[in-house]
C-alpha cells in the first residue's frame, strides 16, 4: 500500500473513504476485556482481532479497500497492472498444456478490481478460465458482483463434464470466463494458478525480540484501568527461544523481528491446493530477515495506513487503521515450506511479462485517437503514468514478486 503512488494518481478531490459508524462492540474493548480476563495478549492475536473481527475488524468494516480506502495497491492504481497479469497468466496457461478449466485463485481479492482488469484484458485463457476470487471480508466479497458474472461456486468448480464421444469439444469446455467468490481457499484442486497481491502483509504477525538471554515476545496489556492498550514483552519459553535461534539470524540485542508464522501456513495451503502450475505472491518487504531488521529507523516493518497517511500506533486506533508488516521472504523456506523458485522485483516481472509493450500500445491509441478525448484514447495515455507508479523502484516496484511452482 503505497500513500505517495496514491497521491500520484488520485485525483485531489477524491472524498474521504466512506465508514460505517462506530460498530456497539470496539475492537479495543475487545481486546482489553480478554487481557483483563486471560493476562496479555500477542501481537499477533491482536492484529487478527483488530483487521478480522466479525463485527469490529478494519477489514470487515471497510467499504473500499484501495483508491478511495485508505491504501492504493497495484490492481487500484488502473487497469494496467490486471492487463500485464493478463499476459502472465497466458503463458502459464500454455506452460501447462493449455488446460480447461484453467482455475485462477485470487486470495485476498479486496473488492475485484485485479479480477476486472484480468477480464477486460480478454487473455487468450478467457474461455477457459475459471476466477476464484478469495476475500474473507463479506462486504469487500459484496463487491465482486458488481462488475463481475459472479456464478454459484458449485456450478464453476465442477470438473469439465467427461466428453463420451472423445471430441474436444464437451459440456462445460471452452465456456470460460467463469467468476465465483468465495470466503477462503476452495477445497477442491487446482490446475493453475493461486495469486495473492498484498495479502501477506496483512496476515497476523508474531514479533519477537532477543533479549540479554533468551528471547522475548510482543504482547498487548492494560495501559491503566482503561481499556487504552501498551506493549509488553513477555519471556519466551526455551524451547521458543532455541527454535527462534536455530531459524532466525543473528540479530541485535532489543531490535523488533517479524515472525510470519501465519504466512507460512498459508503459504503451505496455497502450494497443497495446486496439482500442477504456480504460486504467484506479491508484497512490499526485504529478501531477508536481516534486511529487515536492518533498515533505518524511519522504515519501520510495522506500519499502519488511516486515509492514505501513516495512521496511530498499532496497539491504538484498534480496527479503525490498517496493520501491516513488511515481509522478510526467506521466512518463506524451508522446512516449512519449499523455497520460492523464484523472487524478484515487481518492475523486474512486470516488464518480463510485457508492460512496455503494453505501454507503447497505449502511446499509440492515444497519438491516433487523442483528438477523440475518448475513454480508449484517455486509457492508452494513462497507461503512462500507471506504468511509471507501478515500477518505480521506490514504490510499487520495488515490491517483491515470489513465484512457486508445482510440481
Ligand atoms: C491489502 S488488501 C489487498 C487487496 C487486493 N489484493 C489489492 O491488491 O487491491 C488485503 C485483503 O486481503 C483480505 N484477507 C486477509 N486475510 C485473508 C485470508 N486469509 N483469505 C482471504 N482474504 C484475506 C483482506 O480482507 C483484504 O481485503
Amino acid at each position: 500500500m503505497d500513500a505517495a503512488a496514491a497521491d500520484d494518481v488520485s485525483p485531489a478531490t477524491e472524498p474521504e473513504p466512506s465508514r460505517e459508524p462506530e460498530p456497539e462492540v470496539t475492537a479495543a474493548a475487545l481486546i482489553a476485556g480478554h487481557v483483563h480476563r486471560h493476562g496479555p495478549a500477542r501481537f499477533d492475536a491482536v492484529m487478527d482481532l483488530a483487521l478480522y473481527h466479525p463485527e469490529a475488524g478494519y477489514f470487515t468494516r471497510a467499504v473500499e479497500a484501495g483508491r478511495r480506502g485508505d491504501f492504493i495497491t497495484s490492481p487500484e492504481v488502473g487497469p494496467l497492472f490486471g492487463a500485464v497479469l493478463a499476459r502472465a497468466l497466458d503463458t502459464w496457461w500454455h506452460e501447462l498444456g493449455r488446460p480447461d478449466p484453467f482455475v485462477v485463485v485470487e486470495a485476498g481479492a479486496g473488492r475485484g478490481a485485479l479480477a476486472i482488469a484480468v477480464h477486460r484484458a480478454r487473455p487468450a485463457c478467457l474461455a477457459a478460465l475459471t476466477y476464484v476470487l478469495v476475500e474473507s471480508s463479506p462486504r469487500l466479497r459484496s463487491r465482486h458482483g458488481e462488475h463481475l458474472p459472479l456464478e454459484h461456486p458449485s456450478h464453476a468448480l465442477l470438473p469439465a463434464a467427461p466428453d463420451p464421444d472423445g471430441l474436444d469439444v464437451v459440456a462445460g469446455r471452452g465456456s470460460g470466463p467463469r467468476f465465483v467468490s468465495l470466503p477462503d481457499l476452495p477445497a477442491l484442486p487446482v490446475s493453475g494458478v493461486v495469486i495473492a497481491n498484498e495479502l501477506l502483509d496483512n496476515l497476523p504477525t508474531r514479533v519477537v525480540r532477543r533479549e540479554e538471554e533468551g528471547w522475548a515476545e510482543l504482547h498487548a496489556t492494560l495501559a491503566g484501568t482503561g481499556p487504552a492498550l501498551t506493549e509488553c514483552w513477555v519471556a519466551c519459553t526455551d524451547d521458543e527461544a532455541a527454535a527462534l535461534d536455530r531459524t532466525l539470524p543473528p540479530v541485535p540485542v532489543g531490535v523488533p523481528v517479524p515472525l510470519h508464522q501465519e504466512a507460512r501456513r498459508w503459504i503451505r495451503r496455497a502450494l497443497d491446493l495446486l496439482t500442477a502450475g504456480r504460486l504467484v505472491v506479491v508484497d512490499y518487504g526485504e529478501p531477508t530477515t536481516a534486511e529487515l531488521v536492518d533498515r533505518r529507523p524511519d522504515r519501520s516493518w510495522l506500519r499502519t495506513f488511516h486515509g492514505h497517511d501513516r495512521g496511530r500506533p498499532p496497539l491504538e486506533a484498534l480496527g479503525q487503521q490498517d496493520v501491516t508488516v513488511d515481509v522478510a521472504f526467506d521466512q518463506l523456506a524451508p522446512p516449512a515450506v519449499p523455497a520460492p523458485a523464484r523472487l524478484r522485483s515487481q518492475a523486474d516481472f512486470l516488464r518480463a511479462h510485457g508492460i512496455d509493450e503494453l505501454v507503447e500500445e497505449g502511446r499509440a491509441v492515444w497519438s491516433e485517437r487523442g483528438h477523440l478525448g475518448d475513454l480508449v484514447a484517455i486509457e492508452g495515455r494513462s497507461r503512462v503514468r500507471e506504468a511509471e507508479a507501478l515500477c518505480d523502484p521506490t514504490g510499487l516496484g520495488g515490491f517483491l514478486v515470489a513465484e512457486w511452482t508445482v510440481p
